[in-house]
């Protein structure tokens, strides 16, 4: 099989789901009965739904097709595009009419409309014309925007405010400064028919109208590297203004910016926070008019008297200002604003999804361990914060200490935090009962402890709030065995966890950076989340980290400029290649192609004959940490030679093409002479060197029989046990599976003692962990290094959706499907979906009286190979009707076109729809 790694687009399917799969949908029905044939649904933009401010000038659209037919697919498309939704509604495209394209895409189709201007609003929809060249109706209308597409456009100025003054606990050498409000008052003669404010920060920023937060995102700008970009949003406040006075505002806090990062401390990028925010309004007689950030505003300071990423918040209610950002207040003792910044970043429109609240947990468990200590217990693992409500005196102290596990005493264990002081505190107002949640940090955490609670608390005196960015989830997966099944839903937890504007290594202690070992992560991403805007995203931060002779950081934004290493740098390559795999994504590698293909050379200038020199962290955490680091370097090197090829590839780019392919021969080649011993030995004989060779092809046929058979027994001399690392964890089950040896692939979720999956379950884990023995039956690990929030060690998720349900793909985009479950170990049933670019993948078996039970669901506008088990001779029916019967395939059910026979299996071609198959014969039995 085609070891890929996967990913998928987030669109919740508008299909039938679940149960209603098979009944829905009988092969016999004629087209005339199933009603509506295809349809266009879900569009989006640059991956985001009706994103407003974009500063690419040729925006590509996508829509998803649903249909109540087999076998359907787009013939045709034609996009209207209008500058007002009101030409849209009467089809008048002022801006693009695409006319009728004869074409199946339905991905990444780029605008190729009139050039568009600052500011412009696209309405746009979209009909397709299906097999039988009928036009469906025209999709629901959709929208973006455009950004400020110069930075001459910027009239607005850095303002903020330098002489805040520490006031809150702080600690040594730390100097929190207070989050500063920022103000102005003005005018509107009339109504405007149109408003949208554009607004970036050197910080993080809430915005402010006329007494209301504007958008629901947090933390925005996020965290580039400032001192070369900083991302603006666009927010439509249209419905805000007033006519008369107004009031723009902002609270500013630290973020990113001036808040700690890492073990670096504060200041990286500069001491002194700023604002740039620009209102433009649209009238309806055609006048305009803007309002900016600069040296009118006034500034002040409040409650938020310090507000940091890793510390937390520290909210004082009795110095709320009331009315700061509504017209009329007394702003007389506010000073006025400095302005000017200390770094010049392009200011840019965000290309990722913004960080927002993504769902509630009411307390689960509340303990006193100690007199006057009350302990919070949220059930899992999470990165967000807490909603505070109480009645209390004024002056009453309420401290919050995050934190991940318990002590033996029924206390917040807080050490792996580190230096993250990880609290928020909170002074009440007294009087009325009072509700707070911080706006500039977040944790990582599942137990709250808190102090300074008032008697009459009680469980809803807290609950958590779960903040990350806003993608949608695109998967679920489920199966019978309840340690599978568990370990897939603390991947999912910890995945979740530590996307909070880039790819986290960690949402709790004193690091939460993009760490660039992420792309063993993000095939199980994909299927979990729709993170194409987040890594598009972070593509540029990896391209503005890299070093002066080009070569890829460790950490992106970087902060340490640690040195070079293979199994890091390496997301420079596989984070573009793994959007184009999934996304059908080539204006992402086309945009950063040098700076991907330089990658190749980073690795050239460190080695020797196609070998890499043993340098970097090799296995990174692996119990057994003696993988050669030239090994894990060189089968690296190969990994990415081969995917620059299929890159240069798909942009045409032949010549480029075949070099890196003949560089990946040679390495392969290299690899196989330099650490293949004679009697098929690879390496050190650790799992992690086995997974690596067979996982990326880097063996001939006979050398990877051995290696099969020399892998499985590494994991029996570990007693069926794991040894692989951080580097090598997410390739020991695909290499399994692909090797053929899928038994021992399920055979690792039989233990449940250290190091194994199981194991952490064993310990009480409700997400993954950066180490195997990060908690012992001797207690946590000495270590500061120990978060229980890391995706790394968990990364089964790819195999539970690409083997176990078998959801896989054979082209980029997910047009074309492999659709192969490989049954096994005591799984009695296995179900879930994915919400591929192109609509859910249904994948739902079960052996029931020794026959394979198979519901699927394959989106319109895609074909699928669906690979069926069998042990000697099979029957197959799809909903009663025989389909494989004797050796052949039996014709006559709609969807299904052809058959054969492939060793172990039986291979039907199908086109889109739901099926339900059984097969007699097949020789399973959990
Ligand atoms: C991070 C890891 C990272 C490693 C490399 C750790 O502190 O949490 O994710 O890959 O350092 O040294």
């Amino acid at each position: 099989m085609n070891l890929r790694i996967l990913g998928w687009l987030g669109m919740a399917s508008v299909l039938m789901g679940g149960a209603a799969w098979a009944a829905s949908e009988s092969g016999n029905l004629s087209s005339t009965e199933t009603g509506r044939h295809l349809a266009p649904a879900q569009l989006r933009c640059e991956y985001l739904k009706d994103p407003l401010g974009l500063d690419t000038t040729h925006p590509r659209l996508s829509w998803i097709l649903t249909s109540n037919q087999r076998a359907q697919a787009q013939t045709a498309y034609q996009i209207l595009v209008a500058a007002s939704e009101s030409l849209l509604t009467q089809d008048r495209a002022d801006l693009w009419d695409s006319g009728k394209v004869v074409s199946g895409q339905s991905l990444q189709v780029e605008y190729q409309g009139k050039a568009l201007a600052s500011r412009t609003s696209c309405y746009w929809k979209v009909r397709v014309w299906d097999k039988a060249d009928r036009p469906s109706a025209w999709s629901q209308p959709a929208l973006w925007s455009m950004g400020l597409l110069s930075q001459t456009e910027w009239a607005a100025k850095w303002i903020g405010r330098d002489d805040g003054q520490s006031s809150g606990p702080g600690n040594g050498r730390e100097q929190f400064l207070p989050a500063t409000f920022l103000r102005k008052e003005f005018t509107l003669g009339k109504r405007p028919a149109k408003a949208v404010l554009y607004l970036t920060s050197l910080g993080v920023a809430e915005p402010h109208l006329n007494g209301d937060k504007v958008g629901e995102d947090y933390l925005s700008p996020g965290w580039t590297d400032f001192r070369q970009r900083v991302y603006y949003r666009a927010y439509d406040v249209t419905t805000r203004l007033n006519v008369g006075s107004n009031t723009l505002g902002a609270v500013l806090g630290d973020g990113w910016y001036r808040g700690h990062l890492s073990i670096i401390g504060q200041n990286l990028y500069g001491k002194q926070t700023r604002l740039l925010a620009q209102l433009h309004l649209w009238f309806a007689d055609g006048s305009t008019q803007v309002v900016v950030s600069d040296a009118t505003w006034k500034g002040g300071f409040g409650p938020i008297l310090e507000a940091d990423l890793y510390a937390g918040e520290t909210y004082d209610a009795r110095r709320e200002i009331q009315g700061w950002d509504q017209p009329g207040f007394n702003d007389s003792d506010w000073k006025s604003v400095d302005l000017g910044a200390s770094v010049n970043p392009a200011v840019e429109a965000n290309p990722g999804a913004p960080v927002r609240r993504t769902g509630e947990i009411p307390t689960v468990a509340l303990t006193h361990p100690k007199p006057g200590l009350a302990v919070f217990d949220y059930g899992r693992n999470f990165s967000g914060w807490t909603r505070l409500r109480l009645k209390a005196p004024a002056g009453t102290r309420v401290v919050m200490h995050f934190g991940e596990m318990l002590n033996p005493d029924g206390t917040v264990y807080r050490k792996n935090l580190r230096a993250a002081r990880a609290t928020d505190t909170y002074v009440c107002r007294g009087g009325t009962e009072e509700t707070w949640e911080p706006r500039f940090t977040y944790h990582g955490f599942q137990y709250v402890e808190v102090e300074g609670l008032p008697t009459n608390a009680g469980p809803n005196t807290l609950r958590a709030i779960i903040a990350g960015s806003d993608l949608a989830p695109t998967g679920n997966f489920e199966c019978s065995d309840p340690i599978i099944t568990r370990t897939a839903a603390n991947e999912r937890v910890t995945i979740r966890a530590n996307l909070v504007d880039l790819p986290t290594d960690c949402p709790q202690r004193d690091e939460r950076m993009g760490w660039t070992d992420y792309h063993e992560v993000v095939a199980s991403t994909l299927y979990e989340q729709d993170a194409a805007s987040l890594l598009t995203k972070w593509m540029t931060d990896l391209v503005d980290a890299r070093f002066p002779d080009g070569a890829f950081s460790q950490i992106a934004p970087d902060v340490h400029h640690f040195p070079w290493s293979p199994g890091w740098a390496d997301s420079g390559v596989l984070i573009p290649w793994t959007l184009y795999w999934v996304y059908a994504d080539t204006h992402l590698v086309a945009r950063y192609y040098r700076e991907i293909a330089g990658h190749l050379d980073s690795y050239k200038a460190r080695s020797q004959g196609f070998v890499v020199h043993p340098i970097g962290y090799g296995d990174w955490l692996a119990p057994d940490m003696s993988t050669p680091k030239d090994l894990i370097a060189t089968a690296l090197y190969a990994r990415c030679a081969e995917v620059m090829a299929e890159l240069a590839r798909a942009l045409g780019k032949t010549d480029e093409a075949s070099a890196f392919a003949t560089l990946h021969r040679s390495i392969r080649t290299a690899f196989q002479q330099t650490f293949i011993a004679p009697d098929g030995t690879i390496g050190s004989d650790s799992q992690g060197g086995y997974a690596m060779a067979l996982a990326f092809d880097l063996l001939d046929p006979e050398q990877a029989r051995h290696a099969a058979d020399k892998l499985v027994a590494a994991i029996a001399k570990k007693d069926g046990h794991l040894s692989t690392g951080m580097v090598t964890t997410h390739l020991l089950l695909p290499a399994l599976s692909r090797a053929g040896c899928t038994e021992a692939a399920y055979r690792l979720f039989a233990t449940s003692s250290f190091p194994s999956w199981g194991y952490f379950l064993h310990m009480g884990a409700t997400s993954m962990w950066e180490r195997w023995d990060a908690k012992t039956e001797k207690g946590y690990h000495p270590d500061g290094m120990n978060s229980f929030n890391h995706a790394n060690l968990g990364t089964c998720t790819e195999w539970f959706y690409r083997s176990v349900l078998g959801i896989d793909s054979t082209e980029p985009g997910f047009g074309k499907l492999l659709l192969r479950p490989e049954p096994g170990g005591h799984l009695r049933w296995a179900k879930g979906y994915y919400d591929s670019p192109h609509g859910r993948i249904g994948s739902d078996w079960e052996i029931k009286k020794g026959q394979f039970i198979w519901k699927i669901q394959i989106p319109a506008n895609t074909t699928a190979t669906l690979s069926l088990p069998r042990h000697g001779p099979v029957t197959i029916q799809e909903n009663g009707h025989t389909v494989w019967a004797h050796g052949a395939f039996r014709p006559g059910v709609l969807g299904l076109s052809s058959a054969k026979l492939n060793t172990d299996r039986v291979e039907i071609q199908a086109g889109s729809g739901s099926y339900r198959f059984s097969v007699t014969g097949a020789g399973l039995n959990p």
